[in-house]
């Protein structure tokens, strides 16, 4: 199926309507952008890497039986999805203490967590994506209660299968962001994407904290070796799936 007009273009992926109104076309592009895009640039291969990476995930957890906007992959950097209603919540979800956590709260780099820490923020450009209360999001009504319980339900449940796929490939999932949106029945599903540009992902192989780093922070900290550490996520991640 086509893709025919742009319906959204956002920082790293354009989405185009196709014949079928619940169908869109997501494609990656290598625009990457940190600091709600006031540092720009390009990372060579993102989008292939990435609509790759996010297509093995995506398998793996429909396999898992996690409800996805994901239908298929239909170019080296195109899927096509179902067109959902996102909720408009960055959910966070934390197993290692890092980025906005260490920097607002001052619990070391690096720390375990006890339990995986679940967090919510508005998705809003002009606001900077704020991070919510419970009280300001039902204020917000950016969700129900029920709905509030479901999304964190499945935010830890993705958390498992991803930290437990993401170790048999030697990768350590220190947190990631989730988005999520209403398809035509109503139902909740997983959207957006799940790539080395949403998740931390550290080489459990490496001990240096610079030399470990296999995400967007390499991007974000310019230091360099982004497309290599990109290119070696993509690399383990095909060749551990089994399904
Ligand atoms: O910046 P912070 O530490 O809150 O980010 C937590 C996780 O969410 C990181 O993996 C980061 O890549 C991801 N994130 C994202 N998009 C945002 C904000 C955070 O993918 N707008």
């Amino acid at each position: 199926m086509a893709a025919m007009e742009k319906l959204y273009e956002g920082k790293a992926k354009i989405l185009y309507t196709t014949e079928d109104p619940e169908v869109v076309v997501s494609q990656f592009k290598d625009d990457a952008t940190a600091f709600n895009a006031l540092k720009r640039g390009t990372i060579v291969g993102k989008g292939q890497m990435n609509c790759a990476i996010g297509t093995a995930l995506f398998n793996l957890l429909e396999s898992k039986g996690i409800p996805t906007h994901f239908i298929e992959q239909t170019s080296p950097n195109e899927m096509r999805v179902k067109r959902v209603q996102i909720v408009p919540l960055e959910v966070v979800i934390r197993n290692i203490a890092a980025g906005s956590l260490c920097k607002q709260t001052g619990i070391p780099q690096g720390t375990v967590l006890k339990q995986p820490l679940v967090e919510f923020f508005y998705k809003n450009d002009e606001l900077g994506d704020p991070l919510l209360t419970r009280d300001r999001l039902l204020l917000l009504e950016l969700a129900t209660p029920e709905q509030l319980e479901q999304l964190r339900a499945m935010a830890l449940e993705i958390n498992q299968i991803l930290s437990e796929f993401f170790h048999q490939c030697q990768i350590i999932l220190v947190d990631f962001k989730l988005e999520f949106g209403f398809d035509g029945k109503g139902n909740l599903i997983l959207a957006d994407e799940i790539s080395p540009d949403t998740c931390r992902l550290w080489d459990e192989s490496q001990t240096d904290p610079t030399d470990r780093i296999l995400d967007k922070d390499r991007f974000r900290q310019d230091l360099g070796n982004v497309e290599n550490a990109y290119q070696q996520v993509l690399e383990r991640v095909l060749s551990h799936l089994s399904i």
